[in-house]
């Protein structure tokens, strides 16, 4: 059997609740990590936090709005009294507003901006002073297949993606003679509440989705898990010499121009 890849990590995790960053959560628990579970969804939190316990791993529970500082600040510091240190920051937290910017409010512009950008500024700035303190440390942000396309109404959204892989590049320099690696994974279609909100928009969802997958060759949605795993590389030495990098997980949905997947792939029978 492997050894775990994360024994002896502490990993604060944003999003944690939910979606890639819930998986994200389990995997780096199995895999040794201590891990802080941070969200706006209290209930869903601690119910993960509960079952992670229950299976022998080690993770608390913290309410942030990761849009404010003052939060994000409280819950990295609490983050190290508990556990002792920091070494790993996943940045997974993330909304979705599917509307026309002509309809669009400065205060929901700033809100998505909040949540999807200003929060990785409030994470590297508060968790930096720990994060330095170790020889090697790691950060992961999700972008998204966005952060190199555009997309229909989802304007502020997409700008948003944009920022995240500018954002990581930057982290990835400067914080480099610190032991600090920072990457960005850039899922494609998966399958995750956020994505069943967007497709609700819709007026037939399943088969909005079913439109969009045909789009892409494997013929199936990414899994949250495809999503931890790609995250779990990047925070261990497994990615050593990998920083200022993207790592796309979409299926090769952004690799053709155009592409119609007709029947069966082998992506959609059990593996
Ligand atoms: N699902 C997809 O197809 C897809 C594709 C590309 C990128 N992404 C990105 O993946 C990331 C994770 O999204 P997901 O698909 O797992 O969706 P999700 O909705 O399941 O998870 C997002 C989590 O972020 C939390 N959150 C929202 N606002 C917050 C705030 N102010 N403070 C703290 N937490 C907050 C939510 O409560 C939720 O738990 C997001 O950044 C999203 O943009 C998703």
């Amino acid at each position: 059997m492997n050894p775990k890849r994360l024994e002896g990590q502490i990993a604060w995790i944003s999003g944690g609740a939910s979606g890639m960053g819930e998986a994200t959560a389990q995997l780096f628990a199995e895999e040794g990590a201590r891990v802080a579970v941070v969200d706006i969804q209290a209930e869903r939190g601690k119910k993960l936090v509960e079952e992670i316990t229950a299976h022998g791993g080690e993770a608390i529970f913290h309410e942030c709005d990761v849009a404010r500082e003052d939060a994000v600040r409280q819950s990295i510091e609490k983050t190290v009294a508990h556990f002792g240190g920091l070494q790993i920051i996943v940045n997974c937290a993330g909304v979705v507003h599917v509307v026309e910017l002509h309809e669009y409010s400065e205060e929901e512009w700033d809100q998505l901006m909040g949540v999807n950008v200003k929060s990785i500024f409030f994470s590297i700035k508060h968790g930096y002073p720990h994060l330095c303190k170790n020889q090697r440390s790691y950060m992961v942000n999700i972008g998204s297949v966005g952060s190199f396309i555009g997309q229909g109404l989802t304007p502020a959204y997409i700008t948003s993606k944009h920022a995240v892989l500018g954002l990581s590049r930057s982290i990835a320099l400067d914080y480099a003679a610190e032991g600090l690696r920072c990457n960005c994974v850039c899922p494609g279609i998966t399958d995750t509440p956020m994505l069943r909100y967007h497709l609700s928009t819709t007026p037939d969802p399943e088969a909005t989705l079913a439109n969009r997958l045909s789009r892409v060759p494997t013929g199936v949605a990414i899994t949250p898990m495809d999503i931890a795993r790609a995250v779990r590389y990047l925070s261990c030495e497994d990615s050593a010499g990998v920083t200022g990098t993207s790592l796309v997980v979409d299926g090769a949905y952004i690799t053709p121009a155009e592409w119609e997947t007709v029947g069966q792939t082998k992506f959609m029978e059990p593996s």
